[in-house]
């Protein structure tokens, strides 16, 4: 079997390589990553001398190269994680995140279309149906929850899986769709709130907490994530739409308390700036369906995923201080500038 996967050289996608070549050796994986400020190859070190990994540096809305890839690797199953990922930065400058999520999404279905294949799987996100009142605990994202968007990059992602959608009805194309709330773990990008929060702290600098910390996410370690993923392109329907969250819910300032805590710091690391425009109050997944199809639940518990991970930023520095110190100084400077 061969596996594109996209987006490899990312924070997911590089987990997901990790898993894969790993735990299929008979299985071919094949990563295309555009390189961008959030792809690293050091991401992909483990695997990169495996005899099952292959690296092609790609954009997916370069229609010319992917169908080059295509023609040469004849794959069997598409994973598409590639796409700009940061809501702040779709805030600041939306325009690259249509053309990667939505155009490279369209690239990448119509060369399935083309060669042909057994499985696209779309890695898409809750965010799509918006945000829910934090006044509503018993309120759950299902698989039939509207779609509702507050970002550019929400709006984006929301439009690829219309795109697939429209792909899997029109083209018969066997597609599946998977929406998994926010992740953490090791390679995440520290622009993110979780890894922003180690470096900055590890760094000895102050943690930008938006407006009260109150908003929820719902956080899932990164490899329970890369495992319902790899149970959903071997046996889940196509067609199907599965949601992935583990009833994780921590508001920002109890994320912030429980990352201070785990590195022996105190609360005046904490600093409230502006809010974020649009801010989405609260991500919840109702997993009931990938439980009841497929059998998946998360392993890992909150407490022990942020041990993990904060263990992993202490241990490899390198991988994040290399990061930090290049462009992302630039980004981080305008972001938080005006903030307070
Ligand atoms: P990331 O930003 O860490 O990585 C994205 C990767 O895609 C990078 O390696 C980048 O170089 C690559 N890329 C960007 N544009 C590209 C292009 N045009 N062509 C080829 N490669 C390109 O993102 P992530 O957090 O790993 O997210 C991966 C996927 O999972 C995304 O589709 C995201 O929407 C989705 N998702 C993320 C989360 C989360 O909490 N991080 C939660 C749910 C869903
Ligand atoms: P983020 O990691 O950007 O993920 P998303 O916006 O996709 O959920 O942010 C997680 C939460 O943390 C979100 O409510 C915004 C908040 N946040 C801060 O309070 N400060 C920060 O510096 C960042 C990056 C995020």
């Amino acid at each position: 079997m061969k596996i594109i996967i996209t987006g490899g050289a990312g924070f997911i996608g590089g987990n997901f390589c990790h898993y894969m070549v790993k735990k299929y050796p008979e299985d071919q994986m094949i990563c295309i990553d555009k390189l961008t400020y959030a792809g690293n190859m050091e991401t992909l070190a483990p695997v990169l001398d495996k005899d099952n990994f292959t690296f092609y540096k790609a954009d997916i809305s370069d229609r010319e190269a992917i169908d080059e890839i295509f023609q040469k690797e004849q794959p069997d199953i598409i994973v598409n994680f590639a796409a700009e990922s940061h809501v702040d930065r779709s805030i600041l400058d939306p325009e690259v995140f249509l053309r990667t999520n939505i155009i490279g999404t369209g690239v990448m279905l119509d060369a399935c279309r083309k060669y042909g294949i057994k499985r696209y799987h779309q890695v898409s996100t809750d965010e799509v149906y918006g945000d829910l009142p934090l006044d509503r605990p018993d309120l759950f994202f299902t698989e039939e929850t509207p779609i509702h968007t507050s970002s550019p990059y929400s709006a984006s992602k929301a439009s690829a899986d219309l795109l697939v959608q429209a792909y899997a009805r029109t083209y018969k194309l066997p597609c599946t769709i998977s929406r998994c709330s926010n992740n953490y773990g090791p390679y995440h990008f520290p622009e993110k709130f979780i890894p922003l929060t180690i470096a900055n702290v590890l760094n000895d600098k102050k943690i930008p907490v938006y407006g009260k910390g109150e908003n929820v996410r719902d956080w899932l370690y990164v490899e329970d994530h890369c495992r319902a993923i790899d149970l959903i392109i071997r046996k889940g329907r196509e067609g199907e739409v599965y949601n992935i969250g583990g009833h994780n819910e921590r508001t920002n300032l109890e994320v912030v308390k429980t990352v201070l805590k785990e590195l022996g710091k105190g609360e005046d690391f904490i600093s409230y700036v502006t809010d974020r425009p649009g801010h989405d109050m609260r991500y919840a997944i109702d997993p009931t369906k990938i439980h009841k199809e497929l059998g998946w639940l998360p392993e890992t518990t909150f407490d022990e995923g942020i041990k993990r991970t904060v263990k992993w930023y202490l241990e490899n520095r390198e991988w994040w201080e290399h990061i930090i110190s290049g462009d992302y100084q630039n980004y981080y400077d305008t972001m938080y500038k005006n903030r307070g």
